[in-house]
């Protein structure tokens, strides 16, 4: 009994030492994966059971992703209290024993609801029930939520998202906070203390470019829209330009993987959003690169931003907390283009350095360059190198 009291003491002392504050969270962009994109409203606990074993099992897990999310679809109804209620034949054991059994993997667990009267699936949304929400999903152990902006005539998005983001505080369990609004009010200009993360677009699509409506979009015209919004985005507030396609099938793996160096460099949530069971290679691949994660991951949380367009060609550079930067060298064109970067492009006084360039795909460095660097790309391809100086590469402080 007393080695029961000792070992309760210590555990709650301990959690204590190490509950982290909601303004702590997502220091650096957070990781994980969405049921939304390749699921839609398909969503239940055997599924959310077998992604969490396969974030183990395909390397995801150890190269840092950490949030399962369940996207819309997952409630039903609210009870005569007005406790919002899981579909009971999707989700017969409840979402407490959910979370339990993401978290016994090691996992962190994320939740969906909208700051309208309903979901954009005409779910029960929390307008008005903000608080029992927030209470809810802190008792269920819920590590993450994303919110909705359907169904919200006359509601203001800076009140609903500061309420939101007020009783997640009240509940009492920290939740990173994920403001899914389309970027209709310019969220970046006032998001940064009311959540971690804000959609700058509508909803992405596994498509390389195309827009329907405006309302769907491919992802180098969501990379189009990012232009600009680079200073509103550091460590505990990024900007998101909506989750991965990686893997979903209607791109070539030359697309897929732009489109991840792009997300790596923009300092993007990764959320993979494809059938983590059912992965070939390639995939993994792409979803598991180091070198590309850690830029993504990198501690200075400086967003990537464009410093070369040519129409077809373009060149992207991101600053990184050792000093190296990131280059991404793309090509938009339908046919194979040179690309070249000056080291001018960067800054003027760069002009005549020297750098180590590391292909971050290829995990191999290429030599050192001066002035500048130049690539065959492939049609809609990205090059994604790193550059280092001398000095540095002399003393090892390279990754
Ligand atoms: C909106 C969001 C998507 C997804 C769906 C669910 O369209 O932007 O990311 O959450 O709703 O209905």
């Amino acid at each position: 009994m007393i080695k029961y009291v000792f070992t309760l003491v210590f555990t709650v002392c301990i959690s204590f030492m190490y509950a982290q504050k909601f303004e702590d969270l997502a220091q650096t962009p957070p990781m994980g994966w969405n049921s939304w994109n390749k699921f839609n409203c398909n969503v239940s606990e055997q599924l959310i059971k077998e992604t969490a074993d396969a974030m183990v099992s395909s390397g995801m897990k150890a190269v840092g992703y950490q949030y399962i999310v369940i996207d819309d679809c997952w409630q039903i109804e609210r009870d005569p209290n007005g406790k919002i209620v899981a579909d009971p034949e999707r989700f017969p054991s409840g979402i407490k024993a959910l979370v339990d059994y993401v978290h016994g993997k090691g996992l962190k667990f994320g939740i969906y609801s909208c700051a309208g009267t309903k979901t954009c699936q005409e779910r029960p949304g929390s307008h008005g029930k903000e608080l029992m929400d927030a209470k809810t999903y802190a008792d269920w152990g819920v590590d993450y939520l994303k919110y909705d902006w359907c169904f919200t005539d006359g509601i203001e998005p800076i009140s609903a998202y500061t309420t939101m983001s007020e009783a997640i505080r009240e509940a009492g369990r920290p939740m990173v906070f994920s403001i899914c609004e389309w970027g209709l009010s310019k969220p970046w200009t006032w998001a940064a203390t009311v959540g971690h993360l804000w959609r700058t677009t509508y909803d992405i699509r596994d498509w390389y470019d195309g827009e329907i409506e405006g309302n769907f979009l491919g992802w180098s015209i969501i990379l189009d829209k990012q232009v600009g919004l680079e200073r509103y985005s550091g460590p505990g507030h990024w900007n998101d330009p909506d989750m991965l396609e990686v893997g979903n099938g209607r791109q070539t793996n030359t697309e897929y993987q732009a489109h991840f160096s792009f997300w790596a460099l923009l300092n993007a949530p990764l959320i993979a959003g494809n059938d983590l069971r059912n992965m070939d290679a390639r995939t993994i691949e792409i979803l598991t690169n180091k070198e590309v994660i850690a830029v993504n991951q990198d501690r200075l949380g400086k967003q990537g931003y464009k410093i070369f367009d040519s129409g077809d060609t373009e060149v992207w550079c991101k600053n990184l907390y050792n000093g190296d930067y990131c280059i991404i060298l793309f090509n938009r064109a339908s046919s194979s283009q040179q690309v070249a970067v000056q080291w001018e492009m960067i800054a003027p006084e760069l002009a005549t350095s020297s750098y180590m360039v590391r292909d971050l795909w290829k995990h191999k460095n290429l030599g050192y360059f001066k002035y500048g660097f130049n690539a065959e790309i492939p049609s809609h391809g990205a090059k994604m190198i790193r550059l280092t100086t001398m000095d540095k590469m002399k003393l090892n402080l390279t990754p």
